[in-house]
């Protein structure tokens, strides 16, 4: 199973221990329409590192959704964190800075991570390369505190990948991170390498211009889009008429698609917007973060070794251990604060800012439409009259948005939510057919010859 949901308890901010959570156990990203806990699984056990896509109009909720990830990130011992932000030189990502190893601000100093990351990938598949040889190891990294996966979030992506005129030199500086970053996306998964991309202008334009770049990307996360096509982009191989994410209305619902063509759920992320929150725990997990292996550093070179300890500050670069220190450090603990040191600065964070963090906004669960994957019995209505108007259609077949005001026509209170989700079922259950036509999709019955021939 890739990213799951899970029947345990919310596992909440405040009960994490700074560096004890493990990537491996995927991210707590928010609630399901049944509001059970969504976990993102930004690294599995199958597949390794996963390189994820988050789409999202302005104001949709795409910082907020990527400081929930963030802050799963940074609670994880196992993981280290790049961030690129051009577009606002930093700003959107600063209250992290405590977290991550490394912010890049500018275009030249995002290639020059880029090609640190790169770095790092070949040396560590030359590592797992002559493992293999001896017969011993894994096919992939497995993260672990002494071995940790390394994350590069890339916020506004456009910024970085979609420059194309103006200035020669930005414009040939956008060329070279599309490059890595498209090496990176094709070579970091058994290097435990990976990218999760934020855009709020989602096409292939502000992507490089690459289509093999895109389509490396999953899981897809898709929050408000403005239009339909943006929404196809995100999430790939789905109908728009039954996931249509220009009608959400409140920022934070978004759908998650595991994979290519794998059917969106509907997810409510959680709420982790107010800076004063973001800071205090963004200061509670920075206590106890991992650092990049010795084959990483060295692989990483000159430009990760001069990094700017604060890109907000007059130009310092942090002390470089030296390798005897690095060898020594190697042994002493890590920097671990307990629960209660966390569980001070969290219930300030909370003080501060008046909220509760458990308790998540108000946002009405009745805008997500219902995902399950079960049909109920509470379902057998709409499944007959879903059946009975399929029986109806013609030779075509037809759209879901057709299908959806049949069905309202002999039953005025069926949901459109619930219409999608039983018709999707019936897709999957064979009892209807969805065949792609043009840009879209329509349904036939199972049974007739003409969607057979179709
Ligand atoms: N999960 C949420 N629950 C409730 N409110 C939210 C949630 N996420 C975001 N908001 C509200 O919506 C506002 C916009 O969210 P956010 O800044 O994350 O959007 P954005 O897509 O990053 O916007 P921009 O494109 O301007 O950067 C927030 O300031 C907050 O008030
Ligand atoms: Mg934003």
């Amino acid at each position: 199973m890739k990213t799951t949901t899970t029947a345990r308890a919310l596992d909440r901010l405040t009960l994490w221990t700074p560096g004890e959570r493990r990537i491996t156990d995927g991210i707590p990203f928010g609630e399901r329409a049944d509001r059970s806990p969504m976990m993102l699984d930004l690294w599995t056990r199958e597949h390794g590192a996963r390189h994820a896509l988050m789409g999202g109009a302005s104001g949709s909720g795409k910082t907020n959704t990527l400081n929930v990830i963030t802050c799963g990130l940074s609670a994880c011992g196992d993981t280290v964190i790049w961030a690129i932000e051009v577009a606002k030189a930093g700003q959107g990502q600063a209250a992290w800075l405590p977290c991550f190893d490394w912010l890049a601000t500018r275009l030249d100093e995002a290639v020059a991570m880029l090609d640190a990351a790169v770095a790092i990938i070949e040396a560590r598949s030359r590592v797992l390369a002559a493992a293999a040889a001896r017969g011993k190891g894994d096919d992939k990294v497995v993260p672990t505190p002494d071995l940790p996966l390394l994350t590069i979030i890339i916020d506004e992506g456009s910024a970085l990948f979609g420059i194309k005129t103006g200035d020669p030199d930005r414009v040939e500086l956008s060329a070279q991170a599309t490059e890595r970053a498209r090496q990176i996306s094709q070579t970091g998964r058994s290097a435990g390498v990976h990218l999760v991309v934020v855009t709020q202008r989602p096409t292939v334009a502000s992507l490089g211009d690459d289509g093999d770049f895109r389509s490396q990307l999953h899981p897809n996360l898709c929050l408000r889009m403005n239009r339909r096509a943006d929404v196809g982009f995100v999430l790939q191989g789905v109908d728009l008429d039954t996931v249509d994410t220009t009608l959400f209305n409140v920022p934070g619902l978004l759908y998650v698609q595991d994979g290519p063509d794998v059917d969106p759920l509907p997810v409510r992320s959680y709420a982790l917007f107010q800076p004063p929150i973001v800071n205090r725990l963004a200061h509670a997990f920075a206590t106890a973060r991992p650092t990049l292996e010795a084959v990483a550093i060295d692989a990483a070179g000159e430009a990760y070794a001069e990094r700017p300890a604060d890109p907000f500050q007059a130009p310092t670069t942090r002390p470089v251990p030296r390798q005897a220190d690095r060898d020594r450090d190697d042994t002493t603990t890590k920097p671990r604060r307990g629960r209660a040191a966390a569980g001070q600065a969290l219930d300030a964070a909370r003080a501060a800012a008046g909220a509760d963090l458990a308790d998540l906004p108000a946002v009405p669960l009745a805008d997500l439409a219902a995902d399950s994957t079960q049909i109920g019995a509470d379902d057998a209505p709409v499944i007959d009259a879903i059946t009975a108007v399929l029986a109806d259609a013609g030779p075509n077949g037809l759209t879901a948005t057709e299908i959806t005001a049949g069905v309202k026509k002999r039953r005025g209170s069926a949901h459109r939510g619930s219409v999608h989700r039983v018709l999707r079922t019936l897709v999957d259950g064979g009892q209807a057919r969805r065949v792609a036509v043009g840009k879209g999709y329509r349904y036939h019955p199972h049974t007739t010859p003409e969607s057979n021939a179709a």
